[in-house]
């Protein structure tokens, strides 16, 4: 039997040629303005055997940046900087969309001379990632309801500016313990207005950002990442399950083009899920293509395609190492296991361009 990995599959209005997808990868080789390079160029064109690209995070203002060296869509230069990605990308026959960040209260003065904003006003656990080093987060300050309008307009700016950049589409980054994830979880929710209290006014930000996308894009070239089966950056619900049951089912009411999961097993290596996997649960609410990502391995995903508990798999950490995933799985090639963590998120090339593919 043909492995299911390998077989073409609709993404909403992108027909990817196989479900090895590349999870979205912060990698912190842009610069302090934002910008992509060539080096960047070279690193999305080497995994361009994925099915689909989904870019690393990229931050859509100023004020949603979090990390510093982590790319922007905000202004025409950054716009302008992506072209060099997109094109090697598809000169090398690759499908890329961008990831859209804001990071809400996981971000700090030092990066942007101003307080964070979040849902409401508290403050993330840890220590932020500066320009100058690490330094502890401060207390965000709580949106008020007349910039809601203001910042779904950045969220249909930096998707303009995506198209401009000739992405073939955009992902919501709706996970994570950042700025949505923020609104839709009642532990950094306590907001007495439409945005806050009762599901359905939680999931409202999520349902008009994706809209805002959806009027820039069509609904097909849009993508929501979720993460409901984690509790990463300090992010909490009562109910997780009554939550990203309503949460999907409003994506599914908007038709976007796919879901995509982190979806960790409770021991996962990079993160721990909180329970057993979602995905299987959430395709019955959802019924576009659903992604599913974290700790698959060549087997584990193709299983979990047969079972049709996914429709695709997103593969972060494996692509980080090897950049040639696709033909590995079709030939059953070995995979280049481990490299450095330390150069996950370093200034150069080596550990992010310097995986050579397979060779016997
Ligand atoms: C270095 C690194 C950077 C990451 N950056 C992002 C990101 O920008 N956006 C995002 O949604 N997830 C991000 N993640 C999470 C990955 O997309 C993925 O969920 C995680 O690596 C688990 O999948 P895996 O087991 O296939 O590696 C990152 C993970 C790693 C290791």
């Amino acid at each position: 039997m043909t492995n299911p990995l390998l077989s073409p599959i609709a993404l909403g209005d992108i027909t990817a040629p196989n479900r090895i997808l590349l999870a979205p990868l912060t990698r912190g080789r842009s610069n302090r303005e934002g910008l992509a390079n060539p080096l960047m160029a070279q690193y999305y064109a080497q995994r361009a055997g994925a099915g689909l690209l989904i870019s690393e995070a990229t931050a859509i203002s100023a004020e949603g940046r979090g990390w510093p060296n982590a790319p922007g869509i905000w202004n025409r230069e950054q716009a302008e900087s992506w072209k060099q990605v997109t094109q090697a990308v598809h000169d090398a026959g690759g499908r890329i969309v961008l990831q859209l960040w804001h990071m809400g209260r996981v971000s700090h003065p030092q990066l942007h001379g101003i307080q964070p904003v979040s849902a409401s006003a508290t403050t993330a656990p840890g220590e932020a990632h500066t320009f100058e080093g690490k330094q502890p987060y401060v207390e965000a300050r709580a949106l008020e309801t007349h910039e809601i309008p203001r910042l779904i307009a950045d969220y249909e700016n930096a998707a303009r500016l995506a198209k401009e950049a000739g992405f073939d589409g955009v992902q919501l980054h709706g996970a994570n313990g950042y700025l949505i994830d923020q609104f839709l979880r009642d532990g950094t929710n306590h907001r007495t207005d439409d945005y806050g209290g009762s599901i359905e006014n939680r999931t409202r930000l999520l349902k008009e950002v994706t809209q805002a996308l959806i009027r820039v894009w069509g609904a097909g070239r849009v993508s929501v990442r979720l993460s409901p089966n984690d509790g990463i950056q300090g992010v909490e619900d009562s109910d997780t399950y009554a939550l990203f049951d309503h949460a999907v089912k409003v994506l599914d009411d908007l038709n976007i083009g796919f879901l995509e999961i982190r979806d960790p097993l409770p021991s996962g290596t990079f993160g721990s899920g909180l329970g057993p996997r979602r995905s299987a649960h959430l395709k019955t609410i959802f019924k576009g293509p659903v992604v599913d990502n974290a700790d698959y391995t060549a087997q584990s995903g193709a299983a979990a395609l047969e079972k049709g508990e996914a429709d695709a798999i997103s593969y972060g950490r494996p692509f980080i190492t090897n950049p040639d995933l696709v033909d590995r799985i079709a030939h059953g090639h070995p995979w280049t296991e481990g490299g450095d963590p330390s150069a996950w998120y370093g200034n150069s090339a080596e550990g992010y361009t310097s995986f050579p593919p397979y060779s016997a």
